[in-house]
């Protein structure tokens, strides 16, 4: 087990009281500007399914997966009581259970890709992302957005190291990554992404901090 999936075991149980219902509302509107009912959705990352359920809920084909057997263990009670279809799985993004150009769309969302700290592993997850999807899909990726002020004040509090900083839950931490604009077009482009969009969606009402939705399309 590695530290991530220790500390969303760990925490797993309360993710759902950090969820900001209205943030939720949003980025669901948002999203579902992207999406259609006939395609297949894959939530990577999907946690207690906070996005998977209602997406379902609202009649598109989405699936499940995240390394949290304790998120996966709820997000399976909550399908149950709904009676949805959801696939949920267990596993990494970095090594996906699918096969080949099966999905049309992949949804990263809230801080699940700031978890990948190294490059490669990075690089690693959107090469799995890009096998997996159908020609013409597309990646959907949230990330926080770092801003000097942001980065000032983790510096003054230790919290800011080189490329990460720290994430609290209670007693708990996990590393999150800094990764910026430019970042993330170097990787696409690496990867040979086209049409990146990268929109910095400030102000979010219901959210403290400012988040970057990136947009890869596969060609
Ligand atoms: C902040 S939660 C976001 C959950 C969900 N995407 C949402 O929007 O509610 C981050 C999630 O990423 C998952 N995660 C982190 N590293 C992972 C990995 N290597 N493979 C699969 N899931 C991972 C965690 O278990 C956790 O559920």
């Amino acid at each position: 087990m590695n530290n991530t999936e220790q500390f969303y075991n760990r925490i797993g149980k309360s993710l759902e009281g950090f969820t900001n219902e209205t943030n939720k509302k949003i980025i669901l509107r948002e999203i579902m500007k992207y999406l259609n009912k006939n395609q297949k959705i894959l939530d990577a990352g999907c946690g207690y399914g906070r996005i998977t359920i209602p997406l379902a809920k609202n009649g598109f084909d989405v699936d499940g997966i995240d390394i949290s057997s304790r998120l996966i263990g709820t997000a399976n009670r909550l399908k149950i009581n709904e009676n949805l279809d959801i696939k949920f799985t267990k596993g990494d993004l970095r090594k996906l259970p699918y096969k080949e150009k099966y999905f049309d769309v992949v949804l990263c969302l809230w801080n699940t890709f700031m978890h990948f700290i190294d490059y490669n592993d990075q690089r690693q997850v959107l090469k799995e992302f890009k096998r997996i999807l159908k020609k013409g899909g597309i990646i959907i990726i949230e990330t926080l957005y770092i801003d000097k002020a942001l980065e000032d004040y983790m510096k003054k509090h230790d919290e800011l190291k080189d490329n990460y900083f720290f994430f609290r839950a209670g007693k708990y931490k996990t590393k999150l990554a800094i990764i910026n604009k430019s970042n993330f077009i170097a990787l696409g482009k690496e990867l040979g992404f086209q049409d990146i969009k990268i929109k910095l969606k400030k102000n979010y009402p219901g959210e403290y901090l400012d988040r970057f939705l990136v947009i890869f399309k596969k060609v």
